[in-house]
């Protein structure tokens, strides 16, 4: 009984969806917000924080290898099926809506009605409709 409810719960952790992630996830680490810098900018120096790779010059975006490279660095800061315990969602999240401690590149999320964060949302819960 016991080992059905594991199985059944292990069952549930949704896969995260690639092609969700290079579509419509990779373009807000690309994307300028108003008074904020690009997350590109910051986390692709290679560093303890550096999820993405670091863009070829001139190029506006990343291969499909290097995106491939991202997706799975980025595991390590999601918990596929609980977008509240993912570090990518709660980090850049203002903390009056929830968000964590001090993040260096700012609140780039204002509210969990973000347009932003609720793509995180969807991709992180695995409702990407794919
Ligand atoms: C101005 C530079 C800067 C920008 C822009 C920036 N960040 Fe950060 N971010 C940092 C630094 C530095 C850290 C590590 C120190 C800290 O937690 O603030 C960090 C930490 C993080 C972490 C935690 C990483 C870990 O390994 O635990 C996440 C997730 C994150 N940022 C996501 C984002 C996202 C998503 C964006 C864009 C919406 C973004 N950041 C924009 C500088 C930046």
């Amino acid at each position: 009984m016991i080992l059905w409810a594991l199985t059944l719960l292990l069952a549930q952790s949704p896969v995260l969806d690639f092609d969700y992630y290079k579509t419509n996830v990779e373009p807000i680490f690309l994307e300028r917000k108003a008074g904020f810098t690009r997350c590109v900018v910051c986390h692709s120096d290679g560093g303890r924080v550096g999820f993405l790779a670091e863009l070829e010059s001139g190029a506006e975006g990343w291969t499909a290898e290097q995106s491939r490279r991202n997706f799975d660095a980025i595991q390590r800061l999601v918990v596929p099926g609980d977008p509240l315990a993912s570090r990518l969602l709660m980090h850049p999240l203002e903390p009056e809506a929830g968000g964590d401690e001090f993040h260096n590149g700012g609140r780039q999320f204002s509210s969990q009605d973000d347009p932003w964060f609720k793509t995180l949302v969807a991709w992180v819960s695995g409702e990407t409709g794919e």
